[in-house]
């Protein structure tokens, strides 16, 4: 008999335990699952439930076991597979008090909880190092001015520390975010047992500490059956997959010979197995596809979740997967990007030749025309639009159809004949001044862009603060379950 599966159900079928079985994808919690056992039993041991003779083996077992371990395919998942192994090496004498007073139900969560604040600390880092790739660029490129678009078109001039810096900002948002996110997952839900708390005296937030976590998941059921931290973690590293894919699809675009903006290092492109003249961005091209991977990640997770009755069901099993998916994608999505980004090469010959005679400070004459000669905006935009339209249709420069037509345009348009001269029109169409006559406050002017790069810093030493300080806090709790048992097993020696 399997002692595990008790009385109430014989032997089930091999493919309906391969079916449910959760031990393929359990390895990441297995490390986790050995020391929620470990405070467990230390807990039943402070409350009187065991007593040293049976707490001793049981703790000297799980300090025997491998962190990784060989997988046994045919148990149902880690939980009864290292029990199973505790009732053949210890006996069920002691090896039967292990799952007194908790259920496989609160121990997965909290193994999942406690290796998802891991990742999620993992992924923070590497959002750090793709921030300081960001910043580093950004300095190195100095007052680079490059097309800013809209509907891909050029729009107006700006610099490319700019457009680098506007990615920074959409991650420090999901920096926060996980800051926040990380506040929700780190409680324990240790004690819910499996539905609705238990009569054995275990001390729920004498486990939390020694687990390093900040506090409780109170409400027993909540605690066994929510996995919105797994929405919310998905739903983060979607977010940051979201910022990182339109990044990577700009990489992809500016690589190629119609743009010729930027050249990815040779360690993050491959070639064609035959077109031997083939520089492909692969990794950025893998960036942009993983950023899918991942909505399919939510949307199964999503998807699982939802119409479930409470509490615990075998469904929720399913969601932990797609939540290791979603965030070594996003992790290791991060930290080549930051690498990729540090070893790009921008390329200032083609991004110049790109702003030639573009007409993208049209706005600034239209401006001008407002200031200096008072017409509505509306006619100004009028008059601009039809000197740009008569540029391209006569392939003049514009500067030059500005200086000639302007006086018969404006005219046309609002009856007064207004004439600018070559110097003044060069002054007034240079990208450069125009970004410099930028007041609003997050503008593309290059001393508002030189301010917000100071601020930046100061973010991410905060950001690297908070990661020691989370990552210190989960040592501490180690040091502190290693010191229970030191304790305790002094006691029985003595
Ligand atoms: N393997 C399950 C999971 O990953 C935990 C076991 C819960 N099973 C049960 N019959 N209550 O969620």
């Amino acid at each position: 008999m399997n002692i595990l599966r008790g009385s109430r159900v014989k032997k089930s079928s091999s493919k309906a335990n391969r079916f449910t079985s959760s031990i393929e994808f359990d390895a990441p919690i297995a490390r986790h699952v050995i020391k929620i056992n470990l405070a467990h039993v230390l807990s039943l041991l402070r409350s009187g439930e065991v007593g040293t003779e049976t707490a001793a083996p049981c703790l000297g077992f799980f300090l025997r076991l491998p962190e990784v371990m060989k997988l046994d395919k045919e148990t149902e998942d880690i939980h009864h597979m290292i029990e199973q192994e505790a009732i053949r090496k210890i006996g069920i004498e002691k090896a039967g008090q292990i799952n007194l007073g908790k259920s496989r139900n609160d121990q997965v969560v909290t193994a999942i909880r406690m290796e998802a604040r891991e990742r999620l600390l993992q992924l923070s880092e590497a959002l750090i190092s793709l921030q300081k790739a960001l910043k580093l660029a950004s300095q190195k490129s100095g007052d680079l001015v490059i097309p800013g678009y809209t509907h891909l078109q050029h729009a107006q001039p700006v610099t490319l520390s700019f457009h680098l810096q506007s990615y920074f900002d959409g991650f420090e948002r999901d920096f926060s975010r996980l800051t926040e996110a990380y506040s929700r997952l780190n409680l324990s839900p240790m004690g819910a047992a499996a539905l609705a708390g238990t009569s054995v005296p275990v001390n729920r937030r004498y486990v939390a500490s020694l687990l390093a976590f900040d506090g409780l998941v109170k409400n027993a059921m909540d605690a066994v059956s929510s996995r919105d931290f797994a929405v919310e973690l998905v739903s983060c590293a979607e977010m940051i997959m979201i910022g990182m894919s339109r990044l990577a699809e700009e990489i992809i675009l500016w690589s190629s010979s119609e743009f010729g903006f930027v050249e990815v290092s040779d360690l993050h492109a491959a070639t064609s197995s035959i077109m031997p003249q083939k520089k492909n961005p692969v990794v950025a091209e893998m960036i942009r596809a993983k950023c899918g991977s991942v909505l399919g990640h939510l949307s199964a997770t999503c998807s699982i979740l939802k119409a479930l009755p409470n509490s615990y069901n075998l469904d929720l099993q399913e969601v932990t997967p797609h939540l290791w998916g979603a965030l070594s994608d996003a992790a290791d999505s991060a930290e080549l990007m930051a690498e990729m980004l540090s070893s790009m090469l921008f390329r200032e010959d083609s991004i110049n030749s790109a702003l030639e005679d573009d007409k993208s400070t049209a706005t600034e004459l239209a401006n001008h025309l407002v200031r200096r000669h008072h017409l509505p905006f509306r006619h100004a935009h009028a008059v601009v639009g039809e000197l740009v339209r008569d540029s391209l249709k006569k392939g003049s420069t514009f500067i030059s159809i500005v200086v000639e037509e302007l006086p018969a345009v404006s005219a046309k348009v609002t009856g007064k004949a207004i004439r600018i001269d070559w110097s003044e029109a060069e002054c007034i169409l240079d990208p450069k001044r125009a970004l410099g006559m930028i007041k609003s406050e997050g503008g593309a002017n290059p001393r508002l862009i030189r301010y917000r790069a100071s601020e930046n810093n100061r973010r991410l030493a905060k950001h690297e603060a908070w990661l020691d300080k989370r990552r210190a806090r989960l040592q501490r709790g180690d040091w502190l379950l290693k010191k229970e048992i030191r304790d305790v097993l002094k006691g029985v020696r003595n």
